[in-house]
């Protein structure tokens, strides 16, 4: 798949996760085989008041580069602005408009995924964009707001039209939230009424599932979120069977220990032992998923607020050793 300059070889991207998918998360995504991470999504007004928190979340490093940055907007003036200053100050390959977010907070000034009720208005975000950056300009969306709204069918018509690069589609309705089962039968409605390249999204969960969307739809990449949430291999796994590679084993409880605490590390060198330590808890709880007495081992990660403990924790649960009394 080609997107402005580069090409995704194989084709398998990080799906942004706000609140998740930060520096640390998107480097070991790259190391571990995604071609292309999508930052957490950024507002449009946040940069162009210039607040501090909202730059704060496209720290970019060298090492997670080709890195795409994800807007939320929905003033076409504003986007456009939003992006050109992106352009100007964050090393990126593309721009991205995040037009699927279900959150209300989002949905109720119009963002997110409440553009998908207004396909008109999608368009003319992504022509204003696309004048005010020589940056290649994407668009991720979902199925439909709902079962009786437009579907993803004419957004991606509108968005082609006003010179998008690219489309992901997400195959949930904006109404199931991320409940019920992914519908990959609008990937292929997409990539059918389209001549851009389409990514796939939603429920892909092994190198399997990767192969199954490639083939039923004819999409031209896949993108992984929760499928990869403790589990980055998973982009591993996925390339390798892209490429006509053989299997590799599972990792054992060490190795995913391993990669916690590196992904730790990482994330203390970034932003700091308090914060780090706190927003580390959900994805250490993704790393011991399924290891024997997880759950009250989750019980005292979560209790813990020294970087030593929490080092020391996990270095038992990596040697399997019995859980301590409560
Ligand atoms: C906690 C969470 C945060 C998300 N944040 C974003 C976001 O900032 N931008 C976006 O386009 N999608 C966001 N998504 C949606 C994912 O990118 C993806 O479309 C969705 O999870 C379906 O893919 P999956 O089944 O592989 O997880 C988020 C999803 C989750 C679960």
């Amino acid at each position: 798949m080609i997107l402005g300059k580069i090409e995704l070889i194989p084709p398998v991207i990080a799906a942004p996760m706000a609140g998740i998918t930060d520096q640390s998360f998107r480097i070991i995504a790259r190391e571990m085989g995604a071609s292309l991470v999508v930052s957490e999504m950024v507002s449009c007004k946040g940069l162009i008041y210039d607040q501090a928190k909202t730059w704060e979340l496209l720290s970019t490093d060298e090492l997670e580069q080709p890195i795409v940055v994800q807007l939320f907007g929905s003033v076409p003036d504003e986007v456009a602005r939003a992006a050109a200053l992106i352009e100007q100050k964050i090393p990126c390959v593309a721009i991205d408009i995040n037009m699927g977010c279900p959150t209300p907070k989002i949905t109720k000034n119009g963002e997110g995924a409440a553009l998908m009720l207004n396909p008109r208005l999608a368009g003319e975000i992504v022509k204003s964009a696309v004048r005010a950056v020589s940056l290649p300009v994407t668009v991720k969306t979902r199925k439909a707001w709902d079962d009786s709204s437009p579907t993803a069918v004419e957004l991606a018509k509108e968005v082609e039209q006003a010179g998008a690069a690219a489309i992901a589609v997400h195959g949930r309705t904006r109404a199931a939230f991320y409940g019920g089962k992914a519908d990959w039968n609008i990937i292929r409605s997409v990539r059918d009424a389209v001549s851009i390249p389409v990514i796939g999204n939603g429920d892909v969960f092994s190198a399997n599932d990767a192969l199954r969307l490639m083939q039923g739809t004819g999409c031209h990449g896949i993108m992984v979120g929760r499928g990869a949430l403790g589990n980055p291999w998973l982009f591993r796994d996925i390339s390798r069977s892209l490429l006509g590679q053989a299997e590799l084993p599972a990792p054992t409880v060490p190795e995913r220990i391993d990669m916690a605490l590196r992904q730790l590390a990482m994330t203390v060198e970034r932003k700091g032992e308090y914060a780090a330590i706190r927003e580390m808890r959900q994805h250490l709880a993704w790393y011991i998923k399924g290891v024997s007495g997880a759950a009250r081992w989750r019980d005292h990660i979560n209790r813990t607020t020294s970087l030593e403990d929490l080092c020391e924790i996990l270095l038992q649960i990596a040697a399997q050793r019995p859980l301590p009394a409560d």
